[in-house]
């Protein structure tokens, strides 16, 4: 992998962009509840880059993806259009929205708009189905959405991991660069990725072992330690033979295996809680003994990245583990790295913000493993 992929990398003041027409990729997935947003910060971490081509007098064509479509049910569930709405409202300006993302219409209807006009097309993945046209990179397809513009914006931070239509093969056919997001992001995850300070610690939790293996292995080798919380503190336990009973843990043998193998060619390395929130057998959270001893790990550090949170901190019940290392990172006063969107709301929702909270999840993740993004690798 390109370590070094950043410094290569177009950046939007690398190119002018003055009074053209912009394809821009963003990541407008945002949670909602029926029609509702209920965290548009996405949206709104991608307004320096809009107002930045705006402020230029360019045309801004936007694609972004909304949710997985696997049905034709699924198109008309998964529509930007409360997105374009939203996003009219934080601009203060319209947002032309087309309910189509392909197709010789939606190409008439954009070169019709002028300069200063912003268009959002429909969810790019409506061309999932019935064949993956976006999520399989599908040329054609990604010729179309380049041939919507002069000059391709990839400012879809959390979606760099995928190499799809939109967010890759698109660059193959247009000059391009990445936006104001991506490059903040890179610029603020690079130290986890080369030169990163020591003692380098690693908190890791959240539900999904099998997932975040990859980044275990990947962090095992480069931290100082990893502190444990949530289902993947519980494998690590079941792997170590403990009777976690119905809690969140892996029950992949396979996976079980490797974290075996990884607490003994790690030894030392791999912190589990010592204390539990235990409600019908079932641990929920990390108790005040893990916290006490995971203070000392985090204040003898440099820096800290944090994924994932200590258990099932949407419940009254069970905030105390999450909310409490919280507490102890911000106290450490060391240089703390939030990634992650559960991890990132949790932060918010008690109440700290830390010196980079990332936008990305799997994005994240993917970069600080790999030193690099499956997007990116599509880029010149
Ligand atoms: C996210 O919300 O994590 C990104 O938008 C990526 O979504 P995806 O996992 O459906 O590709």
């Amino acid at each position: 992998m390109n370590k070094n992929r950043k410094e290569s990398m177009k950046t939007l003041k690398d190119i002018d962009v003055s009074n053209k027409s912009i394809v821009i990729r963003c990541d407008f997935n945002v949670p909602m509840e029926g029609t509702r947003i209920t965290d548009n910060s996405k949206i709104v971490k991608s307004l320096d880059t809009l107002k930045y081509l705006l402020d230029r007098n360019c045309k801004v064509i936007i694609l972004s993806h909304f949710g997985r479509v696997k049905s034709e049910e699924d198109k008309s569930k998964n529509t930007l259009k409360y997105v374009g709405q939203e996003l009219s409202n934080l601009l203060g300006r319209e947002v032309k929205f087309v309910d189509k993302c392909n197709g010789a219409k939606v190409k008439e209807f954009v070169d019709s708009c002028n300069k200063g006009d912003v268009i959002l097309l429909e969810n790019t993945r409506i061309m999932d189905y019935p064949e993956k046209l976006e999520s399989g990179n599908n040329m054609e397809l990604a010729k179309f959405w380049a041939s919507l513009g002069d000059v391709y914006v990839n400012d879809a931070f959390g979606s760099m991991h995928r190499a799809h239509a939109s967010t890759a093969g698109i660059a193959k056919f247009i000059p391009h660069c990445i936006g104001l997001l991506v490059e903040e992001e890179l610029n603020n995850l690079s130290v986890l990725v080369r030169n990163t300070p020591h003692p380098f610690g690693v908190f890791m939790g959240g539900a999904k072992v099998d997932d975040k293996l990859p980044i275990i292995k990947s962090l095992l080798d480069r931290c100082d330690y990893l502190l444990t919380g949530g289902g993947i503190a519980n494998s690590f336990l079941k792997a170590k033979g403990a009777d976690v009973g119905s809690s969140i843990a892996t029950s992949d043998d396979d996976i079980l295996n490797e974290l075996r193998d990884l607490m003994d060619k790690y030894k030392g390395k791999i912190i589990l809680p010592v204390d539990f929130t235990i409600d019908d057998g079932i641990i929920y959270d990390i108790g005040s003994k893990s916290l006490e001893l995971y203070k000392k790990y985090i204040n003898q550090s440099e820096i800290i990245f944090v994924n994932g949170t200590c258990g099932k901190f949407e419940d009254d019940r069970f905030t105390e583990g999450t909310s409490g290392l919280f507490k102890i990172l911000k106290e450490s006063n060391k240089k703390v790295i939030v990634g992650g969107g559960d991890t990132v709301s949790a932060a918010k929702k008690f109440g700290y913000s830390f010196d980079f909270m990332s936008s990305g999840g799997g994005a994240t993740l993917e970069y600080i493993a790999d030193g690099t993004l499956a997007a990116l690798e599509w880029m010149e």
